[in-house]
């Protein structure tokens, strides 16, 4: 049996715990020049563009001695109207994973269910894993512990946000959500995060999610695929940024996370992003160490 990684859920706490455990090793240098990935091919099929998952998948693979294959909808019969399923039921026989960024959630889970290779998933609509993975190593790294600690996502309730409710479920995160009214998180996945070890919460006020928070986190406004809406987005969550004022509500050693790409000015001030509480960039790097781990898990 082959396993997915289609979203955070699909990890129960413990093997989450294992991943940030190894993720922190191999950081520090543990194992480093084993290849247990050698003579594998990775596959990662992206309909959206991307910097941080592409490049630290690609660099990942290599480094544990992997071959990474990059495709496009363009450079592939895909873009020609091949359908998901027999997509997936070829590259299957050549890749020995495949990591699929794409719009709907729905046409990951068709592509896993005609995979016969582990699929993970590198950003959907709906949920973005990887991402989540890397976020809660941080915040391990930069706090020493996840049960109970007080984190507040201010902005768009995206695939950013699912994915940390379900951090928050899993690791035991005391989670606050500020975002406007018509942009909450999925309410399915709200409710299969509430099933969990957290707490997640709801509300409309920024500095009432920031209260005494330990981690401020965000993200950009306006998601791949949402153009369209971007002004009338930009004025709806015009009280949603992280600003000196915000981070005056939170507690005084707060750090402050970011998905990236950083929209300076919008959702973040440039002041935040590039002062001392923030950790972005060691956010960003961690998706190397965090994918590495979850590779050597998923990948037989
Ligand atoms: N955070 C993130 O997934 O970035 P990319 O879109 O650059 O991959
Ligand atoms: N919510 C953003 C995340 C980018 C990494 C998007 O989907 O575009």
């Amino acid at each position: 049996m082959t396993k997915d990684f289609l979203r955070l859920w699909d990890l129960g706490s413990e093997e989450i715990g294992d991943i940030i455990e190894r993720a922190i090793g191999l950081k520090a240098g543990a194992d480093a020049g084993k290849c247990p990935l050698i003579g594998k091919s990775i596959g990662l099929l992206f309909e959206k563009p991307s910097t941080r998952t592409r490049i630290s998948f690609e660099v990942g693979i290599y480094q544990l001695g992997g071959q990474p294959v990059y495709m496009t909808p363009a450079e592939t019969q895909i873009g020609r109207g091949e359908s998901v399923a027999d997509t997936a039921r070829v590259l299957s026989r050549y890749l020995d994973g495949i990591v699929v960024r794409t719009y709907e959630h729905a046409k990951l889970e068709d592509f896993a269910r005609h995979s016969e290779v582990p699929v993970i998933n590198g950003l959907s609509d709906l949920h973005h894993p990887c991402q989540a993975l890397s976020d809660l190593m941080t915040m391990k790294e930069k706090k020493g512990r996840l049960e109970g600690l007080k984190v507040a996502y201010i902005g768009d309730g995206n695939n950013v946000a699912n994915s940390l409710m379900e951090a928050a479920g899993r690791m035991g995160l005391s989670l606050n959500i500020a975002c406007p009214e018509g942009y909450e998180p999925d309410p399915d996945t709200l409710e299969l995060a509430r099933s969990g070890r957290g707490e997640v919460l709801i509300l409309r006020d920024p500095k009432e999610a920031a209260g005494r928070a330990d981690v401020v986190y965000t993200d950009v406004w306006v998601s791949m695929g949402q153009e369209e809406e971007a002004e009338k987005r930009r004025r709806k969550f015009s009280a949603y940024q992280i600003n000196s004022s915000l981070l005056l509500c939170a507690k005084e050693d707060v750090i402050v996370m970011h998905c990236l790409p950083a929209y300076r000015g919008e959702e973040i001030t440039g002041e935040i992003l590039e002062g001392p509480r923030s950790v972005v960039f060691d956010q960003a790097e961690n998706r190397l160490h965090a994918q590495k781990a979850l590779l050597e898990m998923l990948i037989k």
